[in-house]
Parts: structure tokens; C-alpha cells; sequence
């Protein structure tokens, strides 16, 4: 299975994919490339390291938002993958795009959807809320992507329980380590190994 990964930031869980293939815990799977909208993301560093094509775009490179998303559908398709990974992105996805890759795309989640997700739920403002409402139980999920945002079938969760004293940073670590880079590599390999129905709003694993 051929993915193309977008990432937008230090890309941890690019890292994390990167290097459960290189282990043999994802099976079945190549990178062929990373797509960033920030040009500076340490991701792209990353991608790089691992001899892996990284592409940078910046909506400032182009006339408009329209030509910009334009050009991150040619640079994908160019690629001809089976999967879009969206580990740390935080650009908008463009309905052209998941048209075109109907079930194909999957998100990694800061949080138990549907808690905690939507418009303005992104990065550590999602473990600022968590922690502000108290809740004793978060953790990550992997879901497909469709039109509305956070919205699409879920596929993995994992739990991560909140402890005495957590900052959101703290529990920003906690839920990368203990269940986004956990879960994301498991979803890809199920997957990459034909595992995976969707039916209707649901995901299943056969
Ligand atoms: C993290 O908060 C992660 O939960 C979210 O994007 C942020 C950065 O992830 N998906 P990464 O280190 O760039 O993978």
C-alpha cells in the first residue's frame, strides 16, 4: 500500500510511522511522500531524513486559496497512492480532495471523537479543554475523513487517563506516547493488510 502523509508540524506522528515500518509492525506499506502546507515543518526535516520525497507548499506560492488546493490534489495524485495519512495537519481539506479519495483518507485525533473535536479543537487548545472541564478519561482516535470536520467513520480509539497535576503540555506528551503514535501505525497496518470495512458511519475490523 503506497501513502502519502500531510503533516503540518514536528511530525511525531510521521516519526512514529516512519519508524514501525521500518520495525515491521506496519506491514504492506510505503511512504512515497510527504505534503506539508508549512513550508518550515521540522516534518519535512523529518521525511527527508528517511529518504522519504517531501514537498512543501505555501498558500502564499499561489493566486489564490483554489490554485493552492489545486496543487496539493496534482502533487498527491502525481504520487498515485492508496491512502492520504493526515498526522498533524492542520490544513483545511479541501471537498475536492475527499471526493476524490472517498474512504481514503484517515486523521489522527486528540481526543475520544466525539469529545473534544470540531471547529477550533486542534493541537494543545483540545488538552486545554479537556483538563478546563474535567473530565478523568482522553486519549486519541483515528477516523476517516469526510466532509465535516472530526466527523467521518472511526476506526481505532485509545484511552489515556488524566493524572493529578497534568498541564496540557503534559498531557499533549502522554497522548502522543501513549495512543496517537500507537493507534496511527496499528490503523495504516490494518489497512495496508485489507482488514478494515466500512459500512455506512461505521469502520469495522475483520
Ligand atoms: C499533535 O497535537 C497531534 O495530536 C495532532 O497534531 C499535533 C502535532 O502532531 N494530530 P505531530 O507531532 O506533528 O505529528
Amino acid at each position: 500500500m503506497k501513502i502519502a502523509v500531510l503533516v503540518s508540524g514536528g511530525g511525531t506522528n510521521l516519526q512514529a510511522i516512519i519508524d514501525k515500518i521500518a520495525s515491521g509492525e506496519i506491514q504492506n506499506t510505503e511512504i512515497s511522500v510527504v505534503v506539508s502546507n508549512n513550508r518550515k515543518a521540522y516534518a519535512l526535516e523529518r521525511a527527508k531524513a528517511a529518504n522519504i520525497p517531501a514537498v512543501g507548499l505555501s498558500v502564499k506560492q499561489y493566486p489564490d486559496r483554489e490554485a493552492f488546493y489545486d496543487a496539493v490534489i496534482e502533487t498527491i495524485d502525481s504520487y498515485q497512492v492508496d491512502l492520504i495519512v493526515l498526522a498533524g495537519c492542520l490544513m483545511y481539506i479541501p471537498p475536492k480532495l475527499i471526493q476524490k479519495y472517498h474512504n481514503r483518507i484517515i486523521n489522527i485525533h486528540p481526543s475520544l471523537i466525539p469529545s473534544f473535536c470540531g471547529k477550533g479543537y486542534y493541537g494543545l487548545a483540545v488538552h486545554e479543554k479537556v483538563l478546563e472541564r474535567g473530565v478523568k478519561v482522553t486519549g486519541a482516535t483515528v477516523h476517516f475523513v469526510d466532509e465535516i470536520l472530526d466527523n467521518g467513520p472511526i476506526l481505532l480509539q485509545k484511552p489515556v487517563l488524566i493524572e493529578d497535576g497534568d498541564t496540557p503540555e503534559a498531557l499533549q506528551l502522554r497522548v502522543m506516547q501513549q495512543a496517537e503514535w500507537i493507534i496511527l501505525p496499528q490503523a495504516i497496518n490494518l489497512l495496508a493488510q485489507g482488514k478494515v470495512v466500512i459500512e455506512g458511519n461505521k469502520a469495522r475490523i475483520i
